[in-house]
């Protein structure tokens, strides 16, 4: 068993690099690095030496925290180049024997032996659900008796050409990459209960140049989907409107802007400083706060086409869950219901113990999320112990996890 785990979250805002301690019930965070991001824009890489100068410095800066040298990490990917698609694979079940690890191994193979283009790779495939002689949604079908198994996989894809220029700017700031893991699949680990999980739930992470996306039924993802706009539109557009720098815009926004007009009182004024040598100029924040609302709601307006688009809008019981750092701007979640028309929460990492206050704080949802869905993916494709005293649930995840492993990077990189 690793005793240390690194997460490595490359943002278009920020690059965060989180050193913990693995302990047997818990992950102990020992050191963060948090620095400014370069080099990435809408979750793609656009300039290489810039985004491994920003990694680098993340990393050193974890490293002096945390007293340990950073040989791997969890990497974050997002951007638009992935997509995701369902896909069912079957197999034969052979005599009087129950199914067996070996035959859910073989069905996933079958699921995945789709066409999937060359320019891309498989990045995740999770079995959604199984079917056993036509008996549809059995959740585990170990030991079960039948000669007909079906799954029903997502499978999460790439572009491999986007993928390389990450690991390749992670790798020339000395950190090879342990595992790929999609966005919003981080952020639900972070975020979201079981519960919520099971009951049907979508996780929306909007941060500074993407809007990631997670849906989650019966207890495993169903549907995941990266929409290339973030909070960074709404501080652009007060830079057009005001004349204004992007980091006084993003100041502005942080402590004046609100995503919900009606909360806001129509007398109330600030003051900036706009490019040139003008005076300072008075602006009304109610005025401010409508240009807002009006992005905000078109942003949940995608978010809403896309959760209808998957099909599963009928499905999501619990509503939606937003984190990412966007999800702290005022009025956001009012907005979020308003357009959803489902309930809506905000959500940040909980649980943490060690030097972890700074990432009690939804900006970090994907981060801390990477290093609890990393270590998952790791325990669950261990060997099971030869006792017996293994339980179909975890067997079921060592599957999982034994998948994940398989379609790690290396595995395709050819
Ligand atoms: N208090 C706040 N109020 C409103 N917006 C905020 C606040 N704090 C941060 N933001 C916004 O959150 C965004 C950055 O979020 P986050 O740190 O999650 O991005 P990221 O992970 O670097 O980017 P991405 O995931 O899109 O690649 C920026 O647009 C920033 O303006
Ligand atoms: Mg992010």
């Amino acid at each position: 068993m690793r005793d240390l785990a690194v997460a490595l979250d490359v943002g278009t805002r920020k690059i965060c690099t989180i050193v913990a301690e693995v302990r047997p019930d818990d992950v102990f965070v020992v050191g963060v690095g948090i620095e400014p991001s370069l080099g990435m824009k809408k979750g793609i890489v656009n300039d290489m030496a810039q985004l491994t100068a920003a990694i680098s410095a993340s990393v050193h800066k974890a490293e002096k925290a945390s007293g340990f040298d950073i040989a791997r990490a969890f990497v974050s990917v997002a951007g638009s180049h992935i997509a995701s698609l369902n896909s069912r694979g079957v197999v034969g079940i052979s005599g009087q024997r129950g199914v067996n690890l070996d035959d859910l191994d073989k069905a996933m193979e079958a699921a995945r032996a789709i066409a999937i283009p060359h320019n891309r790779e498989v990045l995740h495939i999770v079995p959604r659900s199984y079917s056993l002689d036509g008996q549809e949604r059995v959740r585990s079908p170990i030991g079960m008796h039948g000669f007909r198994l079906e799954v029903e996989a997502h499978i999460i894809t790439a572009s491999s050409t986007s993928v390389a220029n990450l690991e390749q700017s992670v790798e020339a700031a000395g950190v090879s990459v342990d595992r790929f893991i999609l966005n919003p699949l981080a952020s639900g680990e972070a975020v979201l209960t079981d519960q919520e999980k099971e009951m049907g739930v979508v996780v929306i992470d909007i941060g500074g140049g993407t809007t990631d996306m997670a849906i989650f039924i019966e207890g495993t993802v169903w549907h995941t989907s990266v929409i290339p706009v973030g909070g960074d539109l709404i501080t652009n557009d007060l830079t057009h409107w005001m004349h204004i720098p992007f980091d006084v815009a993003e100041a502005v926004k942080i402590h004046h802007g609100s995503a919900l007009q009606r909360s806001i009182d129509p007398l109330e004024t600030f003051l900036v400083e706009p490019f040139g040598e003008g005076m300072p100029t008075e602006v009304q924040r109610y005025a401010m706060a409508e240009a807002i609302e009006l992005r905000v709601a078109e942003l949940f307006d995608m978010v809403r086409r896309e959760i209808k688009r998957s099909g599963y809008d009928g499905l999501l019981r619990a509503g939606a869950v937003i984190t990412g750092g966007s999800a702290q701007l005022a009025g956001l979640r009012e907005v979020a219901e308003r357009e959803l028309r489902m309930p809506v929460r905000v959500g940040k990492p909980e649980r943490l113990t060690g030097m972890a206050d700074v990432l009690r704080n939804p900006a970090y949802s994907t981060s801390v999320g990477l290093l609890r869905l990393g270590l998952k993916m790791d325990t669950i494709s261990r060997p099971a112990p030869p006792s017996g005293s293994v339980l179909p649930g975890s067997k079921i995840g060592q599957v999982l996890g034994g998948l994940f492993r398989r379609l790690l990077p290396a595995d395709s990189d050819g």
